[in-house]
């Protein structure tokens, strides 16, 4: 259809699911197992209400944003999705190129199909940018890699700690990478691996295991930039994170191609903000991003109402450049825009800090 019929982010995903090569569909959308997660994660923002307030003179909203210090038209970033190329042949590109027209915060695969210093030539100037990191068995490369990072600019250094093994997503192990036409731009050191277990196993072999809390000084000590773990699950962990004083957390289940039936970010949002409270901790000092299942402006909405910093999104994005582009990104912006300003008008919040927990009614979450 053309891209003036596409009117949410689930048209995108049925778009992309028409056009998409079978082998690329299965790599996007799936997830582990039996996919409760994925499903759970969407199911989790339709188990929280909102209380709206009324007469507030909402002529003028702004949902403008500042994430990890970095001005953002919108209150969310463009999570880390691996092999653009799989997509659109711009691959990871159509990302760069529609946030910096409209203002918006690309976090860069380790695993993008399009090289690190590709992306970054591709902003515009003063485009922030953050990088998703797969920490190397081979640290030195690991090293070059954020200092390089760090040194052209990248605003923020997201360590993925919830996949020292690669989730069994079964869609994709069924169709077997064959081939690596996606033109993944694997880091040296990596081992040989078998090519019958999917295309994310094929890539992620080189991924380290043995990664532990007793390695966070030391990219604590190779790079001065903000460090956020990406993939936490629970307040135990998010206080040891805390603790080690790195910069923030994203509550996530990597989109749901993890643990399986492992609690959704947004549910597990109020455990962990109230043990920080406890340990001292306040927004302003510490980012607590949440990602997993976000398709409406009004999901973003709930979870800074719970008390998430700013939200991921990943999936959307990927799904608006396979049939679009570029434009297909933007369009996706475009519709969050839109979806912003209706929502806050209707939520009586002039702006994102107007939106408090009380804007939001729990009860049918987990019990507590
Ligand atoms: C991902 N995600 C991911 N995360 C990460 O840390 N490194 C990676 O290489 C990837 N690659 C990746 C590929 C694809 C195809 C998907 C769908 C996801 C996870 C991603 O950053 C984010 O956590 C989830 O996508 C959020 O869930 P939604 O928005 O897709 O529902």
């Amino acid at each position: 259809p053309p891209l003036e019929n596409i009117i949410n982010m689930h048209d995108f995903e049925n778009v992309a699911k028409a056009v998409l090569p079978a082998k690329s569909w299965a790599y996007y959308s799936s997830a582990s197992d039996d996919e409760i997660t994925l499903r759970e994660n969407r199911m989790a923002y339709q188990r929280i209400w909102f209380r709206p307030r009324i007469l507030r003179d909402v002529a003028a909203v702004d949902w403008s944003h500042t994430i990890l210090g970095q001005k953002s038209s919108l209150p969310l970033y463009i999570s880390a999705t691996a092999l653009g190329k799989l997509g659109h042949p711009d691959g990871e590109l159509c990302l760069t190129r529609a946030a910096g027209k409209h203002g918006v915060i690309q976090m860069i695969a380790t695993l993008a199909s399009v090289s690190l210093d590709d992306i970054l030539d591709a902003g515009v100037p003063g485009q922030p940018f953050f990088l998703q990191l797969y920490v190397n068995r081979d640290r030195e490369i690991t090293r070059k890699y954020v200092q390089h990072a760090e040194k052209r600019g990248v605003k923020g250094l997201f360590i993925t700690v919830d996949a020292p093994q690669l989730g069994r997503r079964e869609k994709d192990m069924r169709m077997k990478a064959v081939d690596d036409d996606a033109g993944a731009k694997v880091q040296e050191g990596q081992a040989d691996v078998k090519k019958d277990q999917g295309v994310a196993r094929a890539i992620s072999s080189f991924i380290d295991p043995s990664l532990s809390w007793k390695d966070i000084p030391w990219f604590q000590s190779i790079t001065k930039m903000p460090i956020i773990l990406k993939g936490i699950g629970c307040a135990e962990d998010a206080v040891l994170a805390y603790e080690a004083g790195v910069q923030g957390i994203v509550l996530s289940n990597h989109g749901g191609r993890q643990l399986d039936t492992a609690r959704s970010g947004i549910e597990v949002l109020a455990e962990v903000v109230a043990a920080l409270r406890l340990r001292g901790y306040s927004r302003d000092k510490f980012a607590i991003y949440v990602d997993g299942g976000v398709r409406r402006a009004s999901d973003v909405l709930k979870a800074i109402a719970l008390g998430a910093s700013a939200v991921g999104v990943g999936r959307p994005f990927l799904y608006a450049f396979c049939a679009y582009g570029q434009q297909g990104v933007e369009k996706a912006i475009q519709i969050f825009r839109d979806e912003f300003e209706m929502n806050m008008r209707l939520l009586g919040a002039k702006t994102i800090a107007d939106v408090v927990p009380a804007m939001v009614d729990t009860g049918s979450l987990k019990s507590h």
